[in-house]
């Protein structure tokens, strides 16, 4: 008999067939990977890790006009179907609805440590040479500049702001990549994060080398 897992894994393939390559079912797959490798280390609920990471980005806002809704409407009516217990429905529910970056001004005070976990697993998804791909690959469908020395980071962006940037994809670096290392909630994820973000840094340094042509 197929598991709950195998039976989720099937319905977040299907579902995000054709999505955007940032945002795909290989993000999710690494995602799960990374959030498993982090649960490990941690006394948590693995099946609520596992769930939250397979269904994070099931309906991400930014590509449903940044609808916040559809996402755990569509995992609730996934899970009762797939007889979940409600209480751990609403753990995964839960992470699902507190995991963004761009929600991060109201974050809880005290999250549950399977949000910590799968946190993690998707900001380390978000940086290294995987981040820097998804970084481009975004900024490009969305028809971004990928550099221009005229326009600065904006450090201080609102929520709404954040959302509806334009900015540079270069700029996304300053705007979020680089401050995810001192984001990060577990042990794991903070040791995963160094040698990601210092390929970052040299990945950057020598963005600016070729792109000063002298
Ligand atoms: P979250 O989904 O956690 O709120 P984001 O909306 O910042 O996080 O997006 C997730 C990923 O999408 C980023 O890590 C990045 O790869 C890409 N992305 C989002 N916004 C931009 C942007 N303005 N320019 C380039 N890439 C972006
Ligand atoms: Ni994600």
């Amino acid at each position: 008999m197929k598991s709950t897992i195998d039976n989720t894994v099937e319905f977040v393939k299907e579902k995000l067939e054709g999505a955007e390559a940032g945002h795909d079912w290989f993000h999710i797959e690494r995602v799960w990977k990374l959030a498993k490798k982090i649960a490990e280390t941690e006394n948590c609920n693995q099946e609520v890790v596992e769930l939250s990471a397979l269904l994070h980005d099931i309906a991400d806002p930014k590509f449903h006009n940044g609808d916040e809704t559809i996402a755990p409407k569509i995992s609730r009516a996934f899970l009762e179907q797939q007889n979940v217990p409600d209480e751990t429905i609403e753990k995964v529910l839960y992470v699902i609805e507190n995991i963004s970056f761009k929600n991060r001004g109201n974050a809880p005070i005290e999250p549950s440590l399977e949000l910590q976990i799968v946190q993690d697993a998707d900001r380390i998804d978000a940086i290294g040479a995987i981040g820097i791909a998804r970084t481009f690959n975004f900024g490009g469908f969305k028809n971004n500049p990928m550099y221009d020395p005229a326009i600065e980071p904006n450090l201080g962006m609102s929520k709404e702001e954040y959302k509806k940037s334009n900015g540079t994809t270069i700029n996304h670096f300053y705007e979020k990549l680089l401050l995810l290392k001192d984001l990060m909630n577990t042990e794991k994820g903070k040791k995963m994060a160094e040698e990601r973000h210092n390929y970052m840094l040299n990945f950057l340094d020598e963005f600016y080398k070729e792109w000063n042509v002298d």
